[in-house]
């Protein structure tokens, strides 16, 4: 049986007739450029992380990258990031003329450690970036409450986790509402993907939002007029269009991922060789990946292809033993929790529109491939 990692079309076969619509009506109008759903998509993704303002984007790396610019870094200034993460998380602090400093992460969760943050933190350290990482919030409570104290600015990065949730003092708050800004990504393949490239940005803060509104279109309110330099990182009306059309099937989406999530924990709960993910008991996971530790991880990838059934390792080499940041001067052996889970790592299939038996033969493939042993 095929089981593929992801299969888009699945999805688009049941909302194809509403995109359409609403592709068609931005292209009857012809506005491409900044039309009226960017503000409706801005005000709705806002609401939904319960911020203040939206700010839409190319990308979840501009996402990144224009608070980043914001804070006008110099040479030197130092930006804490999780060494497990999607590239961009660092590679926007180098863009924006940073230097990323690796943490490592808490075994259990994927996401960055606090306890790991508070010993890199010096007086050059600028801004935090705090990746909410495969769908599950990282504990931001505890990262706020060591920037705050320092009044260094925290970026939440929360591109695979739009729409997670964490019950912090008894309340639940949104992946992004809590820091100084959060950033999302709408890449295809997210819980809440477009037909193409696109961000946005999430703040509470009226200044930063409008100062990242304009940083986004070449740094001017008005046309023409330039207060500061800026860039073209605007979303497309068209893919603002699909979003608002995909955008209220999103907790469902992620209801039925958290349900396939719980048939692979209690599938593969017993097997020795597989350690099931975590979610830390205070968080709501979004399942954007549904991500296990492996014994022999590539002899089982290996095994699965045999059998049909996609898996991906997310991520394969730790960001600061990439050689683009071997200037830093990062060993091996010196952020041991990313290194051994870059070894074992394992991405399943965890989309909605998975079936029963797809699943089945999953769980039944990985059970075969350890009873083997
Ligand atoms: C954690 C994280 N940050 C940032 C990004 C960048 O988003 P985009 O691909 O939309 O530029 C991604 C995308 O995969 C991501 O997973």
């Amino acid at each position: 049986m095929h089981v593929p990692l992801l299969d888009l079309t699945l999805q688009h076969r049941e909302i194809r007739d509403e995109v359409l619509a609403a592709v068609t009506s931005v292209i009857d109008r012809q506005q491409f450029i900044m039309g009226p759903e960017i503000a409706v998509l801005e005000a709705a993704v806002a609401e939904l992380c319960r911020t203040s303002h939206g700010i839409a984007c190319a990308s979840g790396t501009d996402a990144l990258l224009l608070p980043l610019k914001g804070l006008e870094l110099q040479p030197g200034d130092e930006v804490i990031v999780p060494a497990f993460t999607f590239f961009a998380s660092a590679g926007a602090v180098a863009n924006a003329g940073g230097t990323p400093v690796f943490v490592d992460i808490d075994p259990v969760s994927f996401n960055l450690a606090p306890a790991a943050v508070e010993a890199v933190i010096t007086p050059r350290t600028r801004a935090i970036v705090v990746v909410h990482l495969f769908g599950q919030m990282a504990p931001i409570e505890a990262i706020l409450a060591l920037a705050e104290r320092r009044g260094i600015p925290v970026i939440e990065d929360a591109a695979q986790a739009i729409g997670a949730r964490r019950r912090i003092g008894g309340q639940w708050r949104m992946a992004g509402e809590l820091g100084w800004v959060g950033t999302l990504s709408f890449f295809p393949t997210k819980n809440l993907g477009g037909y193409g490239d696109g961000g946005m940005i999430v703040t509470s803060d009226p200044s930063t939002a409008g100062r990242l509104a304009r940083l986004r279109l070449h740094g001017g309110a008005k046309q023409y007029h330039h207060d500061e330099i800026g860039t073209n990182s605007r979303l497309d009306s068209l893919q603002a269009a699909v979003l608002l059309a995909k955008l209220p099937y999103l907790a469902g989406w992620s209801a039925a991922r958290r349900a396939r999530a719980a048939r692979y924990a209690t599938g593969l709960a017993d097997l020795v060789g597989i350690q099931t993910p975590g979610t830390d008991p205070e968080n709501e996971h979004i399942f954007h990946q549904y991500t296990v530790r492996a014994e022999r991880r590539d002899a089982l990838q290996a095994y699965l292809r045999a059998r049909e059934i996609g898996s991906a390792i997310y991520y394969p080499v730790p960001l600061h033993l990439q050689p683009c940041f071997a200037h830093l001067g990062y060993d091996r052996g010196r952020l041991p929790e990313t290194e051994r889970a870059t070894d074992q790592v394992l991405s399943l299939p965890v989309y909605p529109e998975l079936t029963d038996a797809q699943q089945d033969w999953v769980i039944d493939s990985i059970r075969a491939f350890y009873a083997k042993r």
